[in-house]
């Protein structure tokens, strides 16, 4: 049996991962921040919610279609932006995209990525386009108009990232921004060779380990080393204004990601956007922030209908994309699900993710007695 075809869950993919990375890129994949309370918490969140179900309901055709930001897909979940996915696999974002695309689901490339833009125009499925804000403005407005001109359909602004979060492990693994080589760090990528040959290998066998991507020339640089100045992400001077620019830039569907205050959900709406992300980043930027699920009741309360509701952070069921929903998201995101599949397996672990998750959001809507998305509402929870 495939390796990706032994998985039963999400969990499972994910102990295949970590087997297969060295410690230090697992850590990037799996950890927090500062005392990382927030990955529990956010677990926590979901596994409170209770459903009460109904019965002889006639489930045998249940329909998962759903629409998310104006596009009809397979199932109301989208592979978010994660900008090291070029890490756990060679050429690992390409994997996301293609097996989102075999899923009918959208993908977000992360403007934190190893492959330009460009790279992603041949894939046939719906894409979207995350951006971080460079110290150089003009770069990101450049990127910007590249994301347009491949065909992403939607971009995502990441706004939960203000300034650079505190993950002190990476400074002890040294698998930070540049990477630190180190002796721990050497002996525990020497302990993995087939990710040593599988990823670096492959890379350095095509000419050298993987830059930062969407970048003029002048300004790559290796993942090892680090940006250059004024390529650095900067995001501590952004204002509402800025974001405006952004809107009246962008022709597409504008989403503003990262959101947990309600006020600041009606400011995005009022400036433009087509929607948010409801997202403590996976628990990965501020430390004992709110679960997004438990944000969401209030955010719904106070934009739902007027704009698309996403959500993210600590999906790992198909049970969790329901109960989002049934609290008034109009769809999901997930980051680590499809990463574990795709550091466990390449893209048959990715498409296993989805398929898992596709197969459990199905299941769970026939047990509440439930035959299409549209019906998922409140009355499921007890
Ligand atoms: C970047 O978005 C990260 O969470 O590492």
């Amino acid at each position: 049996m495939s390796v990706a075809g032994d998985c039963w869950n999400i969990a499972d993919l994910r102990e295949k991962a970590q087997r297969r990375l060295p410690r230090g890129v697992w850590e990037y994949l799996e950890r927090g921040v500062e005392d990382e309370t927030g990955m529990s918490r956010n677990r926590v969140a979901f596994d409170r919610i209770a459903f009460r179900p109904r019965v002889l309901r006639k489930v045998d055709r249940v329909n998962t279609q759903a629409t998310m930001l104006g596009t009809q897909g397979a199932l109301p979940l989208a592979i978010a932006p994660t900008g090291a996915a070029g890490m756990m696999w060679y050429r690992g974002d390409i994997a996301l995209a293609e097996a989102a695309a075999k899923a009918g689901i959208p993908f977000c490339i992360s403007s934190a990525s190893t492959l330009d833009v460009e790279e992603f125009a041949h894939v046939e499925g719906t894409r979207w386009f995350q951006l971080y804000m460079w110290e150089n403005r003009d770069l990101s407005y450049d990127v910007v108009r590249r994301a347009d001109a491949t065909g992403c359909e939607a971009l995502f602004v990441t706004l939960d990232l203000p300034v650079p979060p505190n993950r002190e492990y990476l400074w002890r693994s040294g698998f930070g921004m540049p990477f630190q080589l180190n002796r721990r760090n050497l002996v525990d990528i020497l302990a993995h060779p087939r990710w040593l040959a599988g990823v670096i290998g492959r890379y350095m066998r095509d000419g050298g380990l993987p830059q930062q991507a969407n970048l003029p020339a002048e300004l790559k640089h290796s993942v090892a080393r680090g940006a250059k100045p004024g390529a650095l992400f900067k995001q501590d001077n952004i204002d509402w204004e800025e974001v405006k620019k952004l809107r009246d830039l962008w022709p597409g569907k504008f989403v503003l990601k990262g959101i947990l205050h309600p006020d600041d959900a009606v400011l995005a709406r009022d400036l433009g956007a087509d929607g948010v992300v409801v997202s403590n980043h996976g628990a990965r930027s501020l430390d004992h922030s709110i679960a997004a699920i438990d944000a969401l009741p209030d955010i719904v309360e106070s934009v739902g209908g007027t704009m698309s509701i996403l959500l993210d952070s600590g999906i790992r069921r198909g049970s969790d994309v329901v109960k989002a929903l049934a609290l008034g998201a109009d769809g999901a995101m997930v980051g680590r699900a499809p990463l574990y599949g795709l550091a466990a397996a390449g893209m048959p672990g990715v498409e296993r993710a989805m398929e898992l998750l596709g197969a459990e959001i199905s299941r769970t809507m026939a047990m509440l007695g439930l035959v299409s998305i549209a019906e998922i509402d409140r009355h499921a929870l007890a």
